[in-house]
């Protein structure tokens, strides 16, 4: 190990970080001089997502460009984007709502290419992030399906919809990485966490295709509740879980 990065790790871990190593050598390489290597450690220290710092994340394989104030996408959503891939065709409309940086749409994009991929969000800051990714022309500004051109009503195939589902009373205790540095509008999902899900499942059923399919990825404990949200609503529902990804979605199918 050089000296730079030596000196790096050590000052990462002596501010707590877990993984010091890794993070220094994402640091060293994002920097340019000396001086900006110290103002990216400052703010690492501060507790800034170190992929909102270095301007980018890994995800499922896949580089995404990342922006101050953005959702960091998790590695659990990759099982969103795994099981949303075997369920996907070439051609298919996909649809990647509350797609925050467009994370999960630009991954099932490169697991399955030739996808008819839009993508939408409220959040300014997103969707400016999810054009850099996505590109300007398929990312919609606005609340969940009235950002969508009229056109997509009644043919979406696959609809990605990561909402926001940590229970209100839940958010005092996420890290503060998330609390501090991610819109509360990208995490709280209201009195028990499925307030928007309720909302997505509840126009669901005019925007999917005929077999279309929705995933959302939930808690385990809100699995339940939100199987019985899809099946009142008139549709399917599935559910799946890694044990391994902490990860649990669930499915409904029109
Ligand atoms: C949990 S983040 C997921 C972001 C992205 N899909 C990912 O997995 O990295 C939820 C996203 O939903 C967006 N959001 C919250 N309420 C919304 C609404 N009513 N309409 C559209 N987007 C919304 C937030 O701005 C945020 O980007």
């Amino acid at each position: 190990m050089n000296a730079v990065l030596a000196e790096t790790t050590a000052q990462l871990r002596a501010v707590g970080c877990v993984y010091a190593e890794e993070e220094a050598a994402i640091l060293v390489a994002a920097a340019d001089s000396a001086a900006q290597l110290r103002e990216l450690i400052g703010r690492r220290a501060a507790g800034e997502p170190l992929e909102q710092i270095v301007g980018h994340a890994e995800f499922d394989g896949t580089r995404v460009r990342l922006r101050h104030g953005v959702f960091v996408p998790r590695v659990r959503s990759q099982l969103l984007v795994r099981e949303a891939a075997t369920r996907t065709r070439p051609g298919d409309t996909v649809v990647d709502l509350c797609c925050g940086s467009g994370a999960l749409g630009l991954a099932l994009l490169r697991r399955v290419p030739g996808i008819d991929l839009t993508a939408a969000d409220s959040d300014p800051a997103a969707v400016a992030c999810a054009r850099d990714n996505l590109g300007a022309d398929r990312v919609f500004e606005g609340d969940l399906f009235d950002a969508l051109p009229a056109g997509l009503r009644g043919r979406i195939n696959v609809l990605l919809a990561n909402v926001p589902y940590v229970a209100s009373a839940h958010i005092d205790y996420l890290p503060a990485e998330a609390r501090l540095h991610e819109p509360r509008t990208a995490l709280d999902g209201g009195p028990d966490g499925l307030d928007i899900f309720r909302a997505v499942v509840a126009a669901a059923g005019s925007w999917l295709a005929p077999g279309g399919l929705l995933l959302s990825e939930i808690t385990e404990a809100q699995a339940d509740t939100a199987a019985e949200v899809v099946r009142r609503a008139g549709l399917r529902p599935g559910l799946c879980h890694d044990d391994e990804l902490e990860a649990t979605v669930v499915t409904a199918t029109r």
